[in-house]
């Protein structure tokens, strides 16, 4: 999948591609006055889970290019329930130019953008979170001046966004180091992927489940929520299988020297991070929020063909 046809999975692109959005983005980030690169695009926000940073930074990315974003709430749009998703698509399609869509089930983006004919741009799905993953490869190049050789302890939930920052940073050359509880692991298949992807750009993929030895050495330590939207019935569950797997300063201590910490936000601090963790000098997750502006900057103005950075 060109990403003129959209983005669902960090995978549709090739490692140069990504590579190419993360220099755009840089590009467009020193340049903040790129106003007239999406003059005349109109993107819908097709969300039916709650949003801060995705919702905001799609609407603020497309004002600064110069088109304008519709923001579609769960309670308007009743996708599948008031109308088929395949006809939401087919409708929309005839208005916008690009939908970003944020949903429950990943099979959701996919009938997406099977019945729409205009690009369709996951805004994170159960599967994946492929716009936070390239978000924070910018804010890893901007800290650590390269990715490649680098490595990523993840700790914590196998989820979607484990899943699209396995698959991007194998891609790019990073090694990825993941401590998960067990019955949380990443999913076998989404493993074989980046192990694959891992081969052919020399990165080292590593599975654990004693969080110290997957941060031991690396130069990036990120974690993600314990019980992700939609999973709110597991909640009490997930928490006792997670309460070994806190990020603290303590473990932050037993990566790298000048490590970064990296957590896609929301965060619950007193769960998967220790009360102040965010305000630790070695936490970079504002940065980071900030980085998804512009990187969705660069992947709108691929995917809706205004002239790329
Ligand atoms: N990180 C992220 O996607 O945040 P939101 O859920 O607030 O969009
Ligand atoms: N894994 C989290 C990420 C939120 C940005 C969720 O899906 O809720």
């Amino acid at each position: 999948m060109a990403i003129s046809t959209g983005l669902l999975s960090i995978a549709d692109l090739t490692p140069e591609e990504t590579q190419r959005l993360i220099q755009s983005a840089a590009f467009l980030k020193r340049r903040r006055k790129s106003r007239s690169l999406l003059k005349g695009k109109t993107v819908a926000l097709l969300f039916e889970k709650p949003s801060l940073r995705t919702r905001v930074s799609f609407e603020v990315a497309m004002w600064q290019l110069g088109g304008y974003a519709i923001y579609l709430s769960p309670a308007e749009v009743g996708l599948g329930k008031r109308e088929s998703i395949a006809d939401v698509a087919r409708t929309l399609s005839r208005f916008v130019d690009a939908i970003v869509a944020r949903t429950f089930a990943h099979e959701t983006v996919e009938l997406l953008a099977k019945y729409g004919s205009v690009p369709v741009i996951n805004g994170l799905s159960d599967h994946e979170h492929p716009c936070q993953a390239l978000g924070d490869l910018l804010t890893i190049q901007e800290k650590k001046g390269h990715l490649k050789g680098l490595r990523l302890a993840y700790v914590g939930d196998g989820n979607n966004v484990a899943r699209s920052l396995i698959l991007g940073a194998a891609a790019v050359g990073m090694d990825f180091a993941i401590a998960s509880p067990p019955g949380y692991e990443l999913d076998k298949q989404t493993l074989r992927q980046a192990k694959k992807l891992a081969s052919e750009s020399g990165a080292r993929i590593t599975t654990v489940s004693e969080p110290r030895r997957a941060v031991a050495g690396a130069d990036v330590v990120y974690t993600d929520v314990w019980v992700s939207m939609g999973q709110e019935a597991e909640s009490e569950m997930r928490r006792r299988a997670f309460a070994a797997y806190q990020v603290d300063a303590a473990l932050l201590s037993k990566a790298k020297e000048g490590a970064v910490f990296m957590h896609p936000l929301p965060g619950h601090h007193g769960e998967e991070i220790a009360e102040g963790l965010l305000d630790h000098p070695q936490s970079v997750v504002f940065d980071q929020a900030e980085n998804r502006l512009h990187i969705q900057k660069a992947i709108l103005v691929r995917a809706l063909g205004g002239k790329p950075a």
